[in-house]
């Protein structure tokens, strides 16, 4: 059972290569009411039976998340996510056979059967259906829903890799991590609350809003930070690195550099269009391909954050379109 110990001659977590052995003990892991952390394509998830209250609370405990913010249920197809909801009417289904698996996540009624710990006390579920290999086999031979959030400690940059999740739980005895290599997107699913009319986006993810509303034919409106709060997750002191961030448009980036040096204070750079940053500072160059940005963000953030620069200076990227808007919007919060 994973514990929280620490201190010298403590276990570490477990990276293990995702054979069907280590699937089954994952599963059987899971069965027991233990947690495990598995790849999905967008970040690494830290799962519990959806239906097992005390491994709810083990999940909340190990991340030290605030107990009103609600869980994603994991689930293999579209009949399993009726399952878990109360209601599911022909725009979810119609989201479904355009976007799963894949990241978009849809809140809908909660069926009665799930249990409040899973939902954080909110009548609604928040369902997904990942299409990583890994995540499906598990929750195939697992045979029922894994709530999961992602695998790190809360408020911290989430993890796009095993290592990621193995640095943020390095104390946690035992934690199996099923390794399934970098994720693909890396960035968190859509979130979209179905329970409203028009829905409403409540966290931007590689799928857009427009693409969502010509699915279902309707408007899709986008939650913005000022209104009130619909999701807490959407709270902005989240994906922070330990270094205090600035972001810059791209023509400010030398003049803010050249102040830093003259103060002595050193930079870490993650930029686009910059080749090389003067001393002291150092450059995580950027890729220009959104997709490939949104792959390489966290990885860049956490390699950041360790190098223990005075800032880290992020050029804010300037394009239009779903991706980058996601971006930004991850990049606002973890310069929070
Ligand atoms: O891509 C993802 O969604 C990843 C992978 C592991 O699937 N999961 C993830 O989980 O990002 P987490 O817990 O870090 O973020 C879940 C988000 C939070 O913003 C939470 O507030 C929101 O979904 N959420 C969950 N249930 C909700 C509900 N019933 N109503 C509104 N928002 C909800
Ligand atoms: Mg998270």
């Amino acid at each position: 059972m994973p514990t929280s110990k620490g201190g010298p001659g403590a276990g570490m977590p477990r990276i293990v290569e995702p054979t069907p052995q280590a699937i089954n003990e994952a599963a059987a892991a899971l069965r027991s009411g233990d947690v495990v952390a598995f790849a999905t394509e967008t970040v690494y998830g830290l799962g519990a039976d959806t239906f097992n209250e005390s491994a709810l609370m083990k999940v909340y405990d190990l991340k030290g998340r605030p107990r009103e913010n609600p869980l994603i249920a994991h689930v293999l197809d579209e009949q399993q996510a009726r399952s878990v909801a109360d209601a599911w009417d022909d725009r979810c289904a119609a989201l479904v056979k355009r976007f799963w698996p894949g990241p978009l996540t849809l809140v809908v009624p909660k069926a009665a059967s799930v249990p409040i710990q899973a939902t954080a006390g909110y009548p609604t579920v928040a369902v997904r259906c990942p299409n990583h290999p890994v995540a499906r086999q598990l929750l195939a031979i697992f045979g029922g829903a894994i709530s999961a959030p992602s695998a790190n400690r809360s408020g911290r940059v989430s993890p796009t890799t095993a290592k990621h999740v193995a640095d943020d739980f390095a104390d946690v005895e035992n934690l199996l991590i099923l390794d399934g290599g970098p994720c693909d997107v890396g960035i968190e699913s859509t979130v979209l609350d179905m329970t409203r009319t028009p829905p409403v986006v409540l966290r931007p993810g590689s799928i857009g809003a427009d693409v969502i509303g010509q699915a279902i034919g309707e408007r899709v409106d986008v939650y913005r930070a000022k209104e009130q709060l619909a999701s807490p997750g959407t709270a902005s002191a989240h994906y922070a690195p330990r270094t205090p961030v600035t972001l810059l448009q791209q023509t400010e980036l030398a003049a803010h550099l050249d102040a830093m040096g003259e103060r002595d204070q050193r930079a870490i750079v993650l930029a686009i269009h910059m080749t090389q940053v003067p001393l002291p500072h150092a450059l995580i160059a950027m890729p220009s391909s959104a997709n490939a940005y949104a792959a390489q963000l966290y990885d860049a953030l956490r390699r950041a954050d360790a190098m223990n620069g005075a800032e880290i200076v992020i050029e804010l990227p300037a394009q239009p379109g779903p991706v980058w808007d996601a971006i930004r919007n991850r990049l606002h919060r973890a310069a929070k």
